[in-house]
């Protein structure tokens, strides 16, 4: 049988999640016994917290191990309205709030109930690799608007208005953002909400690294500038980056009571509730004690502080100072046209790899993100990788003719 023409256009024209294929990449050459430094994951190198593996162990004991509500136990559910409430000045009650396996599967929720044939989505680029795909899963057009020439990553309100159009429905919008470590600042918020309301269409506000926010800046929910800009947007969070949970997958979203509803729908045909020890887990997370979480941002902050100053250091490569995620975003067009003993620098996919194969340090091109001038590290791994990541790179640069 030819089974490569029974898999449906859609899938086959989805793009693979390159974050995801350049890991599988780097584990292949680990398990040859390269000695490769990655760079490239976008998960906490932290384990999860005690407090919270030990309720997961207590609730699989006391016997919660059945479906649940679709969208999510009344626990979880009223602990997020809490979150919410404290941290980011948002009232919901607990039927907005929905509950789904991981942000991605929130997202794909929201994609799946809100886009179709037709419809234009915004994304900004540099993006996170899901969401285009996942917008084009719907049969919608996902319009990327590049903003990495503009030196703090933000559009324009002029700009924006010409990328919107009456099939306009919704914005992504990614704060603190994966790749850039950008986070907006309230006018930047204000920017994009006024031309929400304005043109009429939603906003996605996918905040799921907004526990790792440095210094002075200061990550605001879009949601909460106004009831306005509330009643049109749709809040996902998560806590496997926050609390070192990726494994467990539990995401969710809070939004409008109607969007919601069309979300249980989906869920209900799709996945029914997120895994129920999981929840639980992720309902101490949240209401129990933070100082894990704290800890976990001061050593990115320390990460982040030393990998910019080292990158910086290299000739070619300029990297801007990201107020949050646990990524960096260097610019390395400086780079392009210079040679290696494999051949010529083209663009940010040829200059991975030559980093992969000269220093077996592990990267993702930006190219995977909209932007081909750049590529991303991420610093949620040990200092000693980092510190011996960083040198084989410059050294491998400093081959370059
Ligand atoms: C911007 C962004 N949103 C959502 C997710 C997905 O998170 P989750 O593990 O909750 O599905 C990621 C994970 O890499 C991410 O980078």
């Amino acid at each position: 049988m030819e089974y490569h023409r029974m898999i449906a256009i859609k899938i086959k024209s989805m793009g693979e999640s390159s974050t995801i294929a350049i890991s599988q990449k780097a584990n292949l050459l680990r398990k040859k016994g390269v000695d490769v430094i990655s760079l490239a994951v976008g998960e906490p190198d932290f384990d999860t917290p005690e407090n919270i593996k030990e309720t997961a162990v207590k609730s699989i004991k006391a016997g919660f191990t059945k479906y649940t509500p679709v969208d999510g136990v009344d626990d979880l559910k009223e602990a997020i309205c809490l979150k919410l409430k404290r941290e980011n000045n948002l009232d919901y009650s607990p039927s907005e709030i929905i509950v789904s396996c991981g942000a991605k599967h929130s997202l794909y929720n929201i994609s799946q109930v809100l886009f179709e044939k037709d419809d234009e989505v915004i994304i900004l680029a540099p993006y996170w690799v899901t969401y285009p795909a996942q917008v084009e899963l719907t049969g919608a057009k996902p319009i990327i608007i590049d903003t990495s020439s503009s030196e703090d990553m933000m559009v324009s309100a002029r700009e924006l208005d010409t990328f919107v159009t009456s099939k306009t429905k919704a914005i992504i919008l990614n704060n603190p953002c994966n790749p850039s470590g950008k986070v907006y600042g309230k006018q930047e918020l204000e920017t994009i909400a006024h031309a929400a309301v304005e043109n009429n269409f939603l906003i996605i506000a996918d905040e799921v690294y907004e526990k790792f926010v440095y210094e002075d800046a200061n990550q605001v929910s879009v949601a909460a500038l106004s009831e306005e800009t509330k009643s049109r947007t749709i809040t996902v969070n998560g806590v496997s980056k926050a609390y070192a949970m990726t494994g467990w997958r539990i995401g969710y979203a809070a939004g409008p009571q109607p969007i919601i509803d069309a979300m249980k729908k989906l869920q209900g045909q799709i996945t029914t509730n997120p895994a129920s020890i999981s929840q639980h887990a992720a309902t101490e997370a949240l209401l129990g004690p933070q100082s894990d979480v704290d800890h976990m941002r001061k050593e990115y902050q320390k990460r982040r502080d030393y990998i910019v100053k080292e990158l910086n250091s290299i000739e070619g490569v300029s990297c801007r100072m990201p107020e949050g995620a646990f990524y960096v975003f260097p610019n390395i067009a400086n780079l392009f046209k210079k040679k290696s003993g494999a051949g010529v620098i083209r663009d940010s996919v040829s200059f991975c790899s030559y980093i992969l194969d000269e220093a077996c340090v592990a990267m993702v091109p930006g190219k995977a993100f909209g932007c081909d001038n750049f590529v991303r590290l991420s610093y949620a791994t040990d200092m000693q990788s980092i510190t011996e990541g960083v040198k084989r790179i410059k050294q491998a640069v400093d081959k370059l003719k």
